[in-house]
């Protein structure tokens, strides 16, 4: 059997640090509201040199250097994101302008969930036997489509890019199971209003605009302890494992009590859950890979273990899959690609 295992891992962030003290200038809270209701006590925020791009590059260099290959040794590039630089063309393709090389590159849109697509994305391509090294990045900049006046939406999300590289093993290592899914009739529970072929000509012909992203939190609040508990607990039993068998979770960070509810739906003790949204927020497409980055640097992480990431987000979508940590064996398949 051939497996994706990841090999690299990077991450990186803008440099500017957004306090809950600077939101209670902004807006009508306090970081006792905050912090008791979603475990946010800061995020990063985009400045005017920052950009999905510059994120998403600099967090591709670092796994590409952790992994030991160049971006000219890479198959495919597969970007998650919701707030591309632009539209024409693929983010992929402009990340790629910058770290170099001539591999497949297209866009992934799961919003929240999009790392755990494009993990997989990336993984089929590796087991299938098209590609040997695939790049995933999950990288979201969602402060650019923030109302700041908005205290239901300006409090939750920080921007930020995490990177991971696969690259091929006949060990099993990478992803062992996957479980995607949406319900699109929730899409008009958290979305961005325009930027799309759909725009509208002016505020006048469409009187509802606004280019800020709109959220129901309560709705999605519901819809992700369900999402997040039951596609993870689906993804272990695809996996052949028991509860007990897994050794982190590493949720989609959007709201600390939604993450507790997924551990105790797993049986998991606190110190098996990878929690840092108290420093990031929500970083949407980013939020597992700067985990996962942080877990393995504190020494969290070793050869063989079990991890679950899951995630849900706009859509609504979700996503879980379980993941054996380590490269083992990596280099020495012979399969093609
Ligand atoms: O990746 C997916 C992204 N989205 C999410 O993960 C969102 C999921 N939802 C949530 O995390 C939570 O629903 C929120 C954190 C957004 C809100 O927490 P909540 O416990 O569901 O609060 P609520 O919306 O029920 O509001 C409770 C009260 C309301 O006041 P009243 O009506 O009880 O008087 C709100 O107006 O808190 C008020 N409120 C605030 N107060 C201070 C809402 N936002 C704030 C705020 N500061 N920032």
């Amino acid at each position: 059997m051939r497996y994706a295992a990841i090999t690299g891992w990077g991450m990186a962030v803008p440099e500017r640090v957004l306090t809950n003290a600077d939101l209670e200038k902004m807006v009508e809270t306090s970081d006792e509201w905050i912090v008791s209701r979603t475990g946010i006590r800061e995020r990063r925020v985009v400045g005017p040199n920052d950009s999905t791009t510059s994120l998403g590059a600099a967090a591709a260099r670092q796994a590409l250097e952790r992994a030991g290959i160049t971006a000219e040794e890479l198959d495919l590039i597969v970007v998650a994101t919701c707030t591309p630089d632009q539209f024409l063309v693929s983010q992929a393709c402009l990340i790629q302008a910058e770290i170099g090389g001539n591999a497949g590159a297209l866009d992934l849109g799961a919003a929240c969930s999009g790392f755990v697509y494009a993990l997989s994305q990336g993984s089929v391509h590796i087991r299938a036997g098209e590609a040997k090294n695939v790049l995933v990045i999950g990288v979201d900049t969602l402060t650019r489509f923030i109302d700041w006046s908005d205290r239901s939406t300006s409090i939750l999300f920080g921007d930020g890019a995490g990177a991971v590289v696969l690259q091929a093993t006949d060990e099993p290592r990478g992803l062992l199971s996957t479980v995607l899914g949406a319900d699109g009739q929730g899409h008009k529970h958290l979305y961005i209003p325009g930027w799309g072929a759909l725009v509208p000509e002016s505020a006048e012909l469409f009187p509802e605009f606004r280019p800020y992203l709109q959220m129901n939190g309560r709705e999605v609040f519901r819809f992700a302890v369900k999402a997040m508990g039951d596609s993870a607990a689906e993804a272990v039993r695809k996996a052949g494992l028991d509860f007990s068998d897994i050794d982190m979770l590493i949720p989609h960070q959007a709201n600390v009590r939604i993450i507790d509810a997924a551990a105790d739906r797993l049986d998991l003790p606190r110190e098996k859950v990878w929690v840092n949204i108290d420093r990031y927020g929500n970083t949407s497409a980013a939020s597992i890979p700067i985990a996962l980055f942080e877990a393995e640097a504190s020494g969290a992480l070793k050869e063989g273990d079990n991890l679950v990431f899951v995630a849900f987000g706009g859509g609504l979508a979700w996503a879980a899959g379980v993941v054996r940590w380590g490269t083992a064996g990596v280099g020495a398949t012979d399969a093609p690609a």
